[in-house]
């Protein structure tokens, strides 16, 4: 999909809100954790290499991606700072990773035999960076027992090929204030240490949740993802530690408004049949850039006041119930604020019952980031 750098409609970026964000986590930590910067999925939507900067010149000394080719990404704009791949790697790939330095987990022993086969065919020339995995609860990837966790560093040391790097585990309700499980799995993965014959260079447990809402986790780096964007990872059952800034504005411009009578339909299906004589507005973004159909009946912000998102979301377009007349070309938000208004991603989040997060990985590749400070 190529990017639609000849239309109003753009993600704006503000960097300096997440170099502020990742400094104000920097200050808070004990001086011995480092954080790395979770810029997986193209920095949530944001653009991994201008969010990885920004969170470099905020303090982050590391960064975590999702894949092989976004681990690539990074190592090809220039980065140098340890890049950890979070998703499981195919023992295909073993040279790649060698190549480009990137660390990754591995959560099996069988995919250890595997990979030994293949480095005993096929040598690296750096040896491999590995993370051990411990599932303490998330039921994802993983070691799920102590035994298999002292198996695995065995057969690492053992073998000249593999550098032991990292151990760590991933919680899945540090996000909820009940606390329960959340201790269940933390106990889990100090269990899962206590076997160790020593600890490796990175020990880590926090995301962002994590690191704002518990002080108590081990560990000497932190794997800062959504609250570096400025969203709150619980959306709204726990209170932000420290105010975070969001760093996307999603903007457009009215591309046509007409006087329609009573009783005109609006888009495919007129599911929207005016009620009396209206002002419709036209916003050139639809749900091939990521505002899904689900967004019919929310509102966006054009001069200062909230505007229905009337009849269905098209493919690259969708229209508007405006108070009254307004020029074409008036600055249409869809995401920020707006003559002292504001629609946030959570707003949207709410609308759509899903999380932040996803609304934020949606916004599609075709609409341009634009970033400034
Ligand atoms: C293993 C792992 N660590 C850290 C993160 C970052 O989480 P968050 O964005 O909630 O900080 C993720 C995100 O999904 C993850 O999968």
């Amino acid at each position: 999909m190529v990017v639609s750098y000849h239309r109003s409609t753009q993600a704006i970026i503000h960097t300096d809100a997440i170099t502020e964000n990742v400094a104000n986590e920097v200050h808070r930590l004990p001086k011995n954790r480092e954080l790395f910067a979770v810029v997986k999925a193209n920095g949530y939507g944001h653009g991994a290499i201008e969010t990885a900067k920004a969170a470099k010149k905020g303090g982050a000394t590391g960064f975590c991606v999702a894949t092989i080719d976004e681990g690539i990404e990074l190592r090809e704009a220039g980065f140098t700072e340890p890049i950890l791949i979070l998703g499981i790697v195919e023992v295909n790939y073993l040279a790649l990773v060698s190549d480009y330095d990137l660390a990754f987990p591995v959560g099996t022993l069988e995919w250890l035999e595997e990979a030994e086969e293949r480095l005993a065919e096929f040598p690296v020339k750096n040896p491999l960076k590995i993370h051990i995995k411990v599932d303490t609860g998330m039921g994802r990837i993983g070691f799920l027992n102590s035994i298999e966790v002292l198996q695995a560093v065995e057969a690492i040391q053992q073998n000249p090929q593999m550098d032991w790097e990292g151990i760590f585990t991933h919680f899945s309700t540090a996000d909820q204030a009940d606390d329960r499980y959340f201790q269940m799995q933390n106990q889990r993965f100090k269990d899962a240490l206590k076997v160790l014959p020593h600890l490796p260079r990175y020990v880590h447990v926090s995301n962002s949740a994590t690191a704002l809402w518990h002080d108590e986790p081990i560990g000497n780096m932190i794997r800062f993802g959504v609250a570096m964007y400025g969203l709150n990872p619980s959306g709204h059952e726990l209170k932000e530690s420290y105010p975070l800034k969001p760093a996307l504005e999603l903007t457009s411009e009215l591309i046509q408004v007409k006087r329609l009578e009573k009783g005109e339909g609006i888009g495919y299906g007129e599911t929207y049949i005016t009620p009396k004589a209206e002002w419709i507005g036209t916003v050139p973004i639809g749900y091939a850039d990521g505002w899904l159909r689900k967004m019919q009946g929310f509102s966006v912000l054009v001069e200062g006041e909230f505007c229905e998102i009337v009849g269905r979301v098209c493919m690259d377009q969708f229209m508007i119930r405006l108070p009254q007349a307004v020029k074409t070309g008036t600055k249409v938000t869809l995401i920020g604020s707006n003559q002292q208004k504001t629609i946030t991603m959570q707003d949207i989040a709410d609308h759509l019952e899903t999380i932040h997060y996803e609304v934020a990985c949606t916004i599609s590749q075709r609409v341009p980031r634009k970033y400034v400070k």
